[in-house]
């Protein structure tokens, strides 16, 4: 039964990394879904053989039906808009699984110290390790969830100069506390009141790190929280001597901290300066600079933005966050289509922040069924804006905003943007002034050459598609 359990653990670890390879691509993303999927179809099957001999079937049936009823309707039903929130809830299940998981071993040891056999040092420090980052990542990502869900203020949330000191201090307590559960472990009588400590000040830990954080660093967090779990989950499987555990734990721990070096590099921000919060409240902007004199926008219609477009030799279209929200990347397509009907270029320049997660807009105008060569990355367009006669910013912000290059007290000064203001002409569509995640101003919005086709983008493109029709 050993080798069949071995040999169901290797066929699903091969499934995961391959089904991971399909995720680097639109077009195999869907299948390499499905396949990873599978493949954790196959681990849970060779577990279950694996613990055959148990007594507790019932228990394990219940726990299967509750998690495929909590589970299947949010992945099912929830827009693509409030993703990252889903995965802040469903990466925060997985560290409180974890942190459950350290917790039972513990008690079912009795304090480590009354295992059939002495306990292994990998089993007490993978077990302790488990319960702090575990801990860690369920209440980091509980508050993640909340300021992505708007329970929560979007603002850092913290104590200031205190705050560090304070995170300090309660690692140091968790690690204390761990330290003296692991150094105890050989004798008889270790209370539970340690463990509760260890996966209290680490809990604590967790909310103290995140609250501090503001929501446009969140995304990164989750990145952050994700991979600290598949971490935990490692620990754990070392613990209870489950493979699958520790080569699962390990990819997410290892694709985690990939993924947030990558959103960090993409948005100028270094980790420790994330972690350490405060940058971006997510809230709204005032609408007219707010510094000093007010700044006036000008407004536009969706006749003269049509006539500006059907008249250009490329026009280079910005999807952001706005598009997502509106879901308008069905008309958009409709849209150019209409123009390259009249012998106008029509690009798609793609931020690598643009929207809510990675690759949000690539997987949006992909559904839309736009074509992948007509997506351009940033690095690859940004020449091409001076060139461009119409920029048209669909409900994209941030990513545009010129104060990242030139205003060295912007807090996003460094960000690379989109260099959409040097195109000769920009058309925005957004509803009004207010600011996007960074909850800064944008100069763009006030600049001679652009002009603001206010309104729901999808109905703003709609119009606009509407006027070309009649050209
Ligand atoms: P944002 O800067 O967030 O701006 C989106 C804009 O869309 C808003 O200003 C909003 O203005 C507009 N909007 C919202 N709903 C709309 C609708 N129905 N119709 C038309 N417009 C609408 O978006 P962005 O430029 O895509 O930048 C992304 C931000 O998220 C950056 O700050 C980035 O750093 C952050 N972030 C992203 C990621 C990933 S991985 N994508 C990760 C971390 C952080 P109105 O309210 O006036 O309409």
């Amino acid at each position: 039964m050993t080798y069949l359990v071995n040999g169901l653990y290797i066929v699903a670890f091969a499934m995961f990394i391959y089904g991971l390879m399909g995720l680097t691509g639109p077009k195999t993303a869907v299948r390499g879904n499905l396949i990873a999927a599978v493949g954790m179809f196959i681990a849970v099957v060779a577990t279950l053989i694996s613990v055959r001999h148990t007594s507790n079937w019932i228990l394990i049936i219940a726990g299967l039906v509750v998690g495929i009823a909590l589970g299947v309707p949010p992945a099912k039903f929830t827009k693509m808009t409030a993703m990252p929130q889903l995965v802040a809830a469903f990466n925060g299940v997985g560290g409180g699984t974890v942190a459950l998981i350290a917790w039972s071993e513990f008690i079912n040891s009795q304090g480590f110290s009354r295992f059939d056999e002495e306990p292994t040092v990998h089993i007490v420090v993978g077990s302790l390790f488990a319960a702090i980052i575990g801990s860690v990542s369920f209440w980091g990502s509980l508050i993640a969830f909340g300021k992505l869900q708007e329970i929560l203020p979007g603002r850092p949330i913290g104590l200031g100069k205190l705050q560090q000191p304070l995170n300090l201090l309660l690692l140091l307590g968790a690690i204390a506390a761990a330290v003296v559960i692991g150094v105890g472990a050989t004798n008889d009588g270790v209370s539970q009141l340690w463990m509760i400590a260890v996966l209290v000040l680490a809990g604590v830990l967790g909310l103290a790190v995140v609250l501090p954080i503001g929501g446009a660093d969140m995304p990164v967090v989750i990145s952050l929280l994700n991979a600290l779990t598949g971490l935990s989950a490692a620990a754990a499987g070392l613990a209870l001597n489950n493979t699958a555990m520790i080569v699962a734990g390990m990819i997410v721990g290892a694709s985690g901290t990939i993924l947030t070096n990558l959103m960090a590099k993409a948005m100028n921000r270094s980790i420790p300066a994330i972690v350490a919060g405060g940058f971006g409240g997510g809230g709204t902007a005032p609408g007219a600079g707010g510094d000093g004199e007010a700044k006036q926008a000008k407004a536009t219609s969706a006749a003269d933005a049509a006539i500006q477009m059907a008249y250009a030799n490329q026009v280079i279209v910005v999807p952001g966050y706005g598009m997502a929200v509106a879901q308008a990347q069905h008309a958009v397509k409709e849209m150019a289509a209409l123009l390259e009907a009249k012998g106008v270029e029509v690009k798609y320049a793609i931020h690598p922040v643009a929207g809510r997660m990675p690759g949000h807009m690539n997987v949006l105008l992909a559904e839309a069924e736009v074509s992948y060569d007509a997506l351009k990355e940033m690095d690859d367009i940004n020449g091409e804006f001076s060139r461009t006669d119409v920029a048209l910013v669909i409900g994209a912000n941030d990513v545009t905003n010129p104060a990242a290059r030139e205003d060295s007290s912007s807090p996003i000064y460094g960000m690379p943007v989109l260099n959409v203001d040097q195109a000769k002409n920009v058309i925005v569509l957004k509803r009004s002034m207010n600011s996007g995640f960074a909850g800064i101003d944008n100069p763009l919005f006030y600049a001679d050459h652009t002009s603001m086709l206010f309104g729901d983008a999808k109905k703003s493109v709609g119009a606009v598609t509407e006027e070309l029709k009649a050209l």
